[in-house]
């Protein structure tokens, strides 16, 4: 049986993946982040998660999304608990299935989990109590529901609505879960067209069947959009042979200021970070006034912020 992650009332049990929502609820959920920030911008304090605990469970490197998951879980007044999974008796042997019921034991409210393996945050949703929610923290290439909230968050504030947007999405497309990620929210949102751009090696095969028109010229593709998102080569989660070198691929697809005058004069640069100047995106470029790379980051502490509250939601009624 498939977790679900709404409730009967439709009202989010669990964030797994962006499949599965509408768009009322990714609009709710954006609404509620930018309703975290005050006048001035500022990130606001409150009680609202005073009593609960959150799991920070890592079992792959992270910056960004472990510490705004830690700061918005402290904004909101919960306790948190991190857990690195390199320091932890994973190391030593346990198995997944284990550091779950000892994480069970620990009565946190929160499971927030990023993990190498496709899927296993739905696994874990599996195994865990009734009042225990799991946020995907993003899992192997299938999805990172939070991170393509933040960057629909961002790209709303500088473009105010969705439908009239043309987007690139340039990069790794293959080893992704962000792009995928990326993709279902701007479907649900109605962008005008949602491109992708990548050699042919790493794209996923019949890409074009899920909507999205391809390129593999990176000049082509980002001609005339609104949003420019850049993706990292994912090396990690790479078989050898599919680059020839950073070099040449900086070459065909690093995106410059040069290339970046093909796009709309208005148009943005989004990244989900950690950036490879010099790879996919040329130093001055990630510099730029165009690049929103940073307003990402406190936007990812807002979203999370967003998502938390929501998913509490299910224990006050109850
Ligand atoms: C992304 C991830 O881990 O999927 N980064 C992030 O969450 N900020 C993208 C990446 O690692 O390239």
């Amino acid at each position: 049986m498939p977790v679900l992650q709404l409730t009967a009332n439709n009202q989010l049990r669990h964030l797994l993946g962006i499949d599965g929502l509408t768009k009322t609820h990714l609009i709710q959920l954006m609404d509620s982040a930018q309703s975290f920030f005050d006048v001035k911008g500022r990130l606001k304090q409150t009680d609202t998660l005073k009593n609960y605990t959150l799991a920070n469970i890592f079992f792959e490197n992270s910056t960004r999304t472990r510490s705004t998951f830690e700061l918005a879980a402290k904004r909101l007044g919960a306790q948190v608990l991190n857990l690195p999974i390199n320091e932890s008796a994973t190391s030593k042997g346990e198995s997944l299935r284990d550091t779950i019921m000892n994480l069970k034991a620990m009565q946190c409210e929160f499971f927030v989990i990023r993990h190498p393996q496709s899927g296993a945050a739905h696994f874990i949703a599996k195994h865990l109590e009734d009042h225990t929610t799991v946020i995907n923290a993003g899992d192997g290439r299938h999805a990172h529901p939070t991170q393509a909230l933040l960057d629909m968050l961002t790209i709303r504030q500088h473009h105010q609505s969705f439908p009239h947007l043309k987007v690139a999405i340039v990069g790794d497309i293959l080893h992704s879960r962000v792009a995928r990620s990326q993709i279902a929210a701007m479907k649900l949102l109605g962008f005008s067209e949602i491109r992708v751009v990548a050699p042919l090696t790493l794209l996923p095969k019949h890409i074009e069947q899920t909507g999205v028109n391809a390129f593999i010229q990176l000049e082509e593709g980002i001609k005339g959009v609104d949003v420019i998102m850049m993706l990292r080569l994912q090396k990690e989660r790479m078989e050898t042979g599919l680059l020839p070198s950073n070099t040449s691929y900086f070459q065909q697809y690093g995106l410059t200021k040069e290339r970046l005058q093909l796009a709309n004069p208005k148009a943005i640069i989004v990244h989900p970070g950690p950036i490879n100047r010099g790879v996919e995106i040329e130093y001055d470029c990630a510099d730029s006034p165009q690049a929103v790379i940073l307003n990402q980051v406190t936007n990812g502490v807002a979203i999370r912020m967003a998502v938390m509250a929501e998913l509490a939601q299910q224990w006050r009624k109850s």
